[in-house]
């Protein structure tokens, strides 16, 4: 008898993914370009209802019709390299489903080369990590939506369930759209992780506080407002010691970050639709600047900042202050990222729900918050909100926090501990509640010295001056 479905690409996400499927009643075949790895997933899973297949041909026969193949491969050539060597085999009405982290704009073109052969494509976004592909991760669709329904049963019963009991994913939009919401989800989940780093910063070396009362100061702020997988995450690795030396072990660990690349998409998407997004843009610099170490230790031998007094105030008092200034900041970057994600949807013709999208980043995903409800609740009052920052809510919140963060900006600054995120913080609020900024300045200058002509206040039309007589 034929398997209810297939997965391409045995490497720790495909694996894991294939035995959530397995786990929920599915037989599952399974395909690896190289037989080793398909093997090792046998042996290391006796008794599953998984169904080794070791050519392209075999594997794709064992399916059921209409076909269902995810591919859970490498993001690029290796998927479209896949794509082709399936393709031979498929017929009209099969749906390959791609979980890869995959740039939505490759997506775009693959479900419409597809869609000429009559096959579907279903992009979707897969976040949770590894652990998250096993037991439960977000899912973000995007492509045909009839083939997507003939899918949704299978992933509302692998997807994550949140605190209500609802699953974790829902059809996105058309072609891309649900990697693009996945890459958005990755900008955000830079923004989220530069927050925290600055928050540690802060505490360390400002207040000199330890890293076990770090920890605590963590797992406490879990509690609250902030409570969220990141900051859990983070108030654990804080307890871990290094086996060596006995240190904390983030004492030890080099403090250049890596990345690959799905946060600089994100910047480069805001850059080429127009939207400001500075603070995941910061954080996407600051995975830059920390990768500079060896330049960045030969400059501080250097380059001097100024002799400060060390911290004299009530350090449980500013500890609180750097709370709020966290969670100020953390909805400046939920408001910019889904203000993004508005613009997109308007160029692509996506038609995203706001409100469902922040309903699925409530468990299984990297980015999984309590807060995330308040997005859901502010697209519900008003699901054609421009910015996050005038729903209700978060337009009190933010304006009870906007003292905290303009003190620890202030601070940081002073004593020179580097807060690109904070800082963008408070001036993406400043600059967009003013009514007025000086790109009056930025116009006349333009106009002056390449008469690019500008926009008055006071009448419509276009205006030239002739800046060089007076
Ligand atoms: C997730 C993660 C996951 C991953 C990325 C981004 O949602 O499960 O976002 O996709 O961690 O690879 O990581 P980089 O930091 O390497 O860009």
């Amino acid at each position: 008898s034929k398997q209810q479905i297939g997965v391409v690409g045995m490497a720790v996400m495909g694996k894991n993914l294939a035995l959530n499927i397995e786990s929920r009643g599915y037989s599952v075949s399974i395909f690896n370009r190289s037989a080793s790895r398909t093997e090792e997933a046998i042996a290391e899973n006796p008794g599953k209802n998984l169904v080794p297949t070791y050519t392209i041909e075999e594997f794709v026969d064992s399916l059921e019709t209409p076909r269902k193949i995810m591919l859970m491969v490498q993001a690029g050539a290796a998927t479209d390299a896949t794509i082709q060597s399936l393709l031979p085999h498929l017929d009209k009405g099969d749906i390959l489903i791609d979980g890869g982290n995959t740039f939505f704009q490759d997506t775009i073109r693959r479900n419409e080369e597809l869609a000429n052969s009559g096959i579907n494509f279903i992009g979707t976004g897969v976040s949770g990590g590894e652990e998250g592909a096993l037991k439960g991760p977000a899912i973000m669709p995007g492509g045909q939506k009839e083939a997507y329904e003939l899918v949704a049963p299978i992933f509302e019963q692998i997807a994550a369930k949140a605190e209500d009991g609802e699953p974790c994913v829902t059809y996105i939009g058309p072609n891309g759209a649900g990697h693009y919401v996945k890459m958005a989800h990755n900008g955000i989940e830079y923004g989220d992780m530069q927050l925290i780093a600055e928050s540690y910063d802060l505490m360390s070396r400002l207040l000199g506080l330890s890293v076990d009362e770090m920890a605590d100061i963590f797992k406490e702020w879990n509690e609250g407002e902030l409570d969220s997988y990141l900051i859990e995450i983070t108030a654990d690795i804080l307890t871990h010691k290094d086996d060596e030396t006995g240190k904390p072990l983030v004492d030890v660990i080099l403090d250049a970050a890596g990345n690959k690349g799905t946060g600089k998409w994100t910047s480069q998407s805001a850059l080429d639709l127009g939207v400001p997004l500075p603070l995941i843009t910061e954080s996407v610099f600051a995975r830059y600047i920390s990768a500079m170490k060896e330049e960045r230790v030969e400059a501080s031998t250097k380059i001097k900042g100024l002799d400060v007094q060390p911290f004299e105030g009530d350090k449980k008092e500013l500890v609180e202050k750097i709370r709020e200034a966290l969670y100020f900041s953390k909805i400046m970057s939920y408001a910019q990222g889904f203000a993004q994600l508005r613009i997109a949807s308007e160029e692509y013709g996506w038609e995203l729900n706001y409100g469902e999208i922040a309903k699925i980043f409530r468990a299984g995903c990297i980015i999984r918050a309590k807060f995330l409800q308040k997005i859901t609740d502010a697209y519900a009052n008003n699901p054609e909100l421009k910015n996050l920052l005038l729903d209700e809510y978060f337009n009190e919140v933010t304006q009870k926090y906007q003292k905290s963060v303009r003190e620890v900006v202030a601070l940081a600054v002073q004593a020179g501990v580097p807060v690109p995120t904070f800082s963008s913080a408070i001036a993406y609020y400043d600059s967009y509640r003013s009514a007025d900024l000086p790109a009056n300045i930025i116009q006349a200058q333009r106009d002056y010295f390449g008469a690019h002509t500008y926009k008055r206040k006071d009448k419509e039309g276009i205006f030239h001056h002739d800046w060089y007589t007076k």
